[in-house]
């Protein structure tokens, strides 16, 4: 049907006939001539209808409107010195139409324009409603181009480079502990029993490696029942892989080399290797957090050992009660940021409140070293409290220093959003940056208060530190997180491939043996018939891509994503289904519907 491709056409074919097929970008009429954009994958090209020279394809051209789907068969021309369109790569041409064909029109009122600068204030409802034809958008097809060259790049080096075999794994499977909730599948032939979407391959990964495989990958699709965030799906996928007889540093060593060659391959960037690693608790001390964002300092200062004895009872009562005291130091802010945002009802304070905060204390850095402050720190410091205070913070004239006092968890979350807020506003952040950072030695276990056991910071198949092993519960795990500009784009670990360590990670979190046995009796009878020793990790496929693509939503790189409620709106899923097969797979519903749901 078609000769060339529209994005494709150059000066070198100037003179030659060519047909195309597309979609009418945008149709103007300039004093008698028409000019039709005809937008395909590949870009954009400039048809002219000349009443003159072709009056036959001029009155079609006239009867196009926008979308709508045609073929143009034409003779490409070189374009007049005043109409060249350095912005496009078909800009120096432009293709005098013989005949137009029309193949499709546009028979209802678009629910956005496609090709206008519009089109990005499209609210995101109406987008993925229509998504087929936010898909046909520059930005979005650009999109979903980068996430397939990603994939590609991945497949050339994983198979080419370092014979990894793909693998698929079931999708119909058995709960796998990702820390989420699991969407449930029922089973029709085995009433009463149900399947559950993978988490993650994690355990036939593992067994692959019981196989002999050596190195799997796969690009596979996880499905987690969680709340939903700008960077999280309920379905999105993973690059996931995992290897035999592999080193800690070897592990390490491959990845860099894949995510080195992901970036050259698609943007054309040499990153440097090896890249910098940093302990989990160093990542806390510094940062607190684990995914630290190191493109900018803003570094917290643990305060802890100072205030203890300080008179200013709100640091004092926090680290006699177990917690810890941190201050966020800010130089030249305290002219940008007022007193009305860090007290009750100001922004910062809402941010700090909304990361578990109860208050939000601060000192403003003067001129020789005096400090400025609401009443009681200043009141409550000594001279060689406040000389200290000023020294680890290396504060000057000028500086702001928020604190956060009380639990450790809550104030590194509160003081590393904060960190984040002002580092933005502030323009700290170099968005031209790319650091790529490991965090190495996390904890096996933390503490879930809620239902007050340990539970496994990764997933129990994680690998202890042997020089770790006499206290399991304190133990460090031979896993590593990938972080990329402050977003977690990567983890995984050494894994367990002995029962014995495995039983006692097992009954660490709490899993009794039969429960044990229940859910991975599979997993640990493997493990006697020859487990080698094996490691992996998986990438967010999803965040990555969003990263490169310098988005800020990963619904924005996959082609039909679901809401923050979980729904698909193009198709209306979940929706509610026949009673029949409800009845076929012995399912009733408990759920009374009380109000409508999201249109
Ligand atoms: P983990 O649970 O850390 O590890 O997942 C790996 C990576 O997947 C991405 N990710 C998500 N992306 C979008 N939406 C979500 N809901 C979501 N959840 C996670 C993150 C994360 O770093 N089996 C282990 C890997 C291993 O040990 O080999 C696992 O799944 O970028």
């Amino acid at each position: 049907m078609r000769t060339h491709y529209c994005g494709t056409v150059r000066k070198e074919h100037i003179g030659k006939t060519v047909t195309f097929c597309g979609w009418v970008d945008r149709r103007r009429d300039h004093g008698g001539v028409i000019f039709v954009d005809l937008r395909d994958r590949t870009g954009v090209v400039q048809i002219v209808g000349d009443p003159e020279r072709t009056p036959e394809a001029y009155k079609q051209a006239d009867a196009l409107r926008n979308e709508y789907v045609v073929r143009v068969t034409g003779t490409v021309y070189e374009r007049p010195e005043e109409s060249l369109n350095p912005k496009l790569p078909t800009g120096e041409v432009e293709v005098y139409a013989e005949t137009i064909e029309l193949l499709n029109s546009v028979r209802k009122q678009l629910p956005f324009q496609v090709s206008t600068a519009e089109a990005e204030n499209v609210r995101e409802e109406l987008r993925l409603k229509y998504r087929y034809l936010d898909l046909r958008r520059d930005r979005m097809a650009n999109n979903i181009k980068l996430r397939h060259e990603t994939i590609k790049a991945m497949r050339r080096f994983l198979e080419d480079e370092e014979g990894f075999l793909e693998v698929e794994t079931p999708i119909l499977t058995k709960s796998t502990p990702e820390g989420a909730r699991d969407y449930l599948v029922p089973s029709r032939v085995n009433p009463g029993d149900w399947f559950a979407l993978p988490q993650s391959p994690q355990l036939f990964k593992q067994l692959l490696m019981v196989s002999g495989c050596d190195r799997y990958y796969q690009i596979a699709r996880c499905f987690r029942d969680e709340d939903l965030r700008a960077d999280r799906q309920p379905e999105f996928t993973q690059l996931d892989m995992e290897m035999s007889f592999m080193s800690y540093d070897e592990v390490i060593d491959l990845n860099e080399k894949l995510v080195a060659h992901i970036y050259k391959a698609v943007k054309g960037i040499d990153l440097p290797r090896p890249f910098p690693r940093m302990t989990y608790q160093d990542a806390l001390d510094r940062y607190g957090s684990d995914r630290p964002d190191t493109r900018y300092g803003l570094e917290l200062v643990d305060l802890s050992d100072l205030m203890k004895d300080s008179g200013f009872k709100v640091f004092s009562g926090a680290v006699k009660s177990g917690g810890i005291v941190k201050a966020l130091p800010i130089p030249n802010a305290s002219k940008l940021i007022s007193n009305v945002r860090i007290k009750p009802g100001g922004d910062l304070f809402k941010e700090a409140a909304e990361a578990g905060a109860k208050g939000l204390a601060y000192i403003r850095v003067k001129e020789g070293g005096e400090i400025d402050t609401i009443g009681a720190i200043k009141d409550n410091l000594s001279d060689e409290q406040r000389q200290e205070l000023l020294t680890r913070t290396d504060a000057e004239a000028g500086h702001l220093l928020l604190f956060g006092a009380g639990d450790a968890d809550t104030v590194n979350k509160t003081l590393d959003r904060l960190r984040q807020v002002i580092a933005r506003e502030l323009n700290m952040v170099d968005d031209s940056k790319i650091n790529l950072l490991w965090i190495t030695d996390f904890p096996m276990f933390e503490w879930n208060a809620d239902e007050k056991r340990l539970e496994a910071l990764h997933h129990p198949f994680t690998a202890p530190n042997p020089e770790d092993l006499n206290d399991l519960k304190t133990a460090r795990a031979l896993a590593y997180d990938l972080v990329l500009n402050g977003n977690e784009i990567g983890g995984g670990s050494l894994r367990i491939y002995q029962r014995e360590i495995q039983e006692k990670v097992f009954e660490a979190i709490g899993l009794s043996q039969e429960e044990a046995n229940e859910k991975f009796g599979f997993l640990m009878e493997a493990f006697e018939y020859g487990t080698p020793p094996h490691a992996g990790i998986a990438y967010g496929l999803d965040r990555l891509v969003m990263l490169l693509a310098g988005e800020e939503s990963i619904r924005d790189v996959i082609a039909f994503p679901k809401t923050q409620q979980a729904r698909c709106l193009l198709t209306d899923a979940p929706s509610p289904v026949d009673k029949k097969q409800l009845k076929e797979l012995y399912v009733s519903s408990t759920f009374k519907p009380k109000e409508k749901k999201e249109s």
